[in-house]
Parts: structure tokens; sequence; C-alpha cells
């Protein structure tokens, strides 16, 4: 069983698919064992508490370095034996020493069509704000692991999303975490758990039945 750690920063909804996934028996080979939190105020912390997992704040403005941070976060990783970081909505950009420590066991979820949309001020509302603008017809979510560059690492699932006519940033965001996010995320997270995805040469291969 290997032990997964949620990264949240707001609602939390990411996380309440994965627990519901876990509920339903859908990630065999892994278990939730800590939530993180980058806000004390964060809805996810209580999705967190009432599924029983243990939730920590960890905030980047306690701490005077990147240095002291990434060491406390690591330790944090270490005392809960974490295999698997996933980072659902979490705002707080993680640093090469985090990354290089877990090369290609870190998850997470973008909400639009990499390598639409993505990189540095890409997060949250404005994504879906930057694909109306263009007047994208189709939009959609990655799984992909993080590497050192923002939005770059290997694409694990891809899921398309319709945009509509009439569509608000706000509308938009609900239809592709309905149709894309909270499916992909705990598939993603299954498939890694069960060991079927692989980095070859910078691509995720994953490995069928
Ligand atoms: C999700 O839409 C996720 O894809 C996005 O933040 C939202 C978090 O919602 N992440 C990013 O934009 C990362 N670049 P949630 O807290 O309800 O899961």
């Amino acid at each position: 069983m290997l032990n997964i750690a949620v990264l949240v920063s707001g609602g939390g909804t990411n996380l309440q698919a994965l627990i519901d996934a876990q509920n339903n028996a859908e990630i065999s080979g892994g278990k939730m064992a800590l939530v993180i939190s980058s806000k004390t105020d964060a809805f996810a912390l209580e999705r967190a508490t009432k599924a029983g997992i243990a939730a920590e704040v960890l905030l980047r403005k306690g701490f005077s370095s990147q240095q002291e941070y990434d060491e406390a976060l690591l330790s944090l990783l270490a005392r809960y034996r974490i295999d698997l970081i996933v980072l659902a909505g979490f705002m707080t950009i993680i640093s090469n020493t985090v990354i290089q420590h877990y090369e290609n066991r870190i998850i997470n979820v973008h909400p639009a069509l990499i390598p639409s949309f993505c990189g540095e001020g890409f997060y949250g509302l404005r994504v879906h704000e930057a694909a109306l603008a263009k007047g994208v017809k189709v939009t959609g979510a990655t799984v992909h692991f993080v590497n050192e560059i923002c939005d770059g690492g290997p694409i694990i699932l891809q899921k398309a999303v319709e945009v509509i006519r009439g569509d608000t940033p706000e509308t938009l965001q609900r239809r592709v975490m309905e149709q894309a996010e909270w499916k992909l995320l705990p598939k993603a997270v299954a498939l890694f758990c069960e060991g079927k995805i692989s980095v070859e040469n910078g691509i995720a291969v994953i490995k069928e039945d």
C-alpha cells in the first residue's frame, strides 16, 4: 500500500473526488495518509477531517527561507512515509529540492489541455478566463507529473470538455471539474498506485492490462 499525501489550498473538490474513489475501493494500491493545506481556512481541511485523514497546515510565510520551508515539508512527508504527492489545487510553488526528492512521484491536476493555458500565472479561474478570451471551442483537464518546468512534466491523462456559448469562467470551471478533473485525478492516482505508469524518455506510458 502506497501512502498518498494530497496538497490543497482551497475548496478541495478534487480531494473529495479522491476520498470518494477511496471509499469506493477504486484506489486499490494506496491510501490517503495526509492532507497538507497552504491555507488555514481551506474548506479542503474539513473534507479531510470528515474523512478521517490527518490534516496539517503548512504556511510558506511561516518560514523565513525557501530552504526552511522545504525542510519542513519534506520532514512532514517523511513522518507520514509518503510515497506519492498529489497536488489538488495547491497554490504554493513546489521547489526543485522537493521535486527532485520525489521525482516522478508528484502528480498535478491542471484545468486545461496542456500545453494550452498553462505555465506561470495560469491557475484556477484564470485558466478558464484565458480559454474564453481566446475563444477555444474545446478545453479540458490534464493530469501530469511535476518536474522543474511549470506545468511541463510528463502528461499522464487528458480529457477534452466542450466550451458552450455563454459560458462564464465559473460555468466552464464547473464543467471541466465535473467532466474531467474529478474523473481523471482518481484514475491517475489509482494507475500510479497499481504501478501502471512509467516514464520513458520524458513521456509517461500507461501499461495496459
Ligand atoms: C482545480 O480546478 C485545479 O485544477 C486547479 O485549481 C482548482 C482547485 O479546485 N489547479 C490549478 O489551477 C493548478 N495550476 P479544488 O480545490 O476544488 O480541487
